[in-house]
């Protein structure tokens, strides 16, 4: 491949592939020489048009540990604030000779019309309600570390459905990887449909994390909701939020996910999200920066036979 675009674009084996690598940079992550070699010469741009904390960070720090150079464009103060538009803007750095351009957007859609204009790498970071490749790349190195294996697990994904890439990427990969997944939350927040993507559609917690290897909390996102349907947090955290009573329903040794920013006392309790002995979300974050190296690291191999 010459872009990671979406899970969409990825056989099973593709998949295991990029996580097999990702477990040996896990190893080197936690060892005390951090570097390697493998973007040597390279130039990386990180280009978010939207706000982030784990993906613009761990993608930083992937590039530099491989040995690229890596720029964040700030694009709160460049020239998009009068009016430049991204495939301008986009065109401007292509022309500086990048090798990895790394791309969020809040258009669906947006980062692969940018992969046809521009001759590097591009990396989607996530594009609104659309993919977030890396980030269920992680969340599966995550579970097939917990769980031994990637396939025949039953996984409950929770929440707001409908305006979220992570729930469309882990859809996804989890399916092509077959595992059961289980689709939890309030009608509202479920598009129709998602049947055809070979889900089972839950509006009831108890049912729905029944037997339940994984949950999967997702964040309640506002900043999508266009006021058609903005529900009480108070109510939302009662049918929907996730504590210990309704986790007893998932199987005795279930991992509690969420890919983050978490709004504690909303979808999930503090308290909950917290206890290592269930939780592992921090181990998510870990794991989103070998997954990010392995990305680039395969990327930036096809790139160098292209280009012999
Ligand atoms: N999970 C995730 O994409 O987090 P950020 O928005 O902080 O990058």
């Amino acid at each position: 491949h010459r872009h990671l675009l979406g899970i969409e674009h990825l056989s099973p084996s593709d998949i295991t592939a990029i996580l097999d690598l990702a477990d040996t940079y896990v190893d080197r992550t936690r060892s005390p020489d951090k570097h390697g070699t493998a973007l040597a010469g390279l130039t990386q741009i990180n280009m978010f048009f939207e706000n982030s904390t784990r993906t613009q960070s761990s993608f930083e720090l992937a590039g530099k540990r491989l040995g690229a150079d890596v720029m964040n464009m700030a694009m709160q103060t460049s020239s998009v604030k009068k009016g430049e538009t991204l495939i301008d803007t986009a065109m401007t750095l292509n022309a500086m000779h990048p090798d990895i351009l790394v791309v969020r957007h809040p258009s669906s859609g947006a980062v692969n019309l940018l992969a046809e204009k521009v001759n590097c790498a591009v990396l989607n970071a996530g594009d609104g309600r659309h993919e977030h490749p890396t980030q269920a790349l992680l969340d599966a190195l995550t579970i097939r570390r917990r769980k031994g294996r990637l396939h025949r697990l039953t996984v409950a994904i929770c929440g707001d459905i409908a305006h979220s890439r992570v729930a469309r990427s882990n859809i996804i990969l989890l399916g092509k990887m077959e595992n059961r997944v289980r689709i939890v939350g309030p009608a509202t927040l479920i598009p129709s449909g998602m049947d055809r993507l070979g889900v089972e559609v839950e509006h009831d917690m108890k049912a729905g994390l029944a037997d339940a290897d994984v949950v999967m909390m997702l964040r309640l996102q506002k900043e999508r909701m266009s006021g058609a349907f903005i529900p009480s947090e108070r109510e939302y955290y009662h049918r929907f939020g996730l504590d210990a009573a309704k986790l007893k329903a998932a199987k005795p040794d279930a991992i509690v996910m969420h890919p983050g920013p978490m709004n504690r006392g909303v979808e999930i309790d503090g308290t909950l999200a917290d206890d290592i002995n269930v939780s592992v979300i921090q181990e998510q974050v870990e794991m989103g920066v070998a997954v990010r190296m392995a990305a680039m690291d395969l990327l930036a191999r096809n790139l160098k036979e292209a280009r012999a």
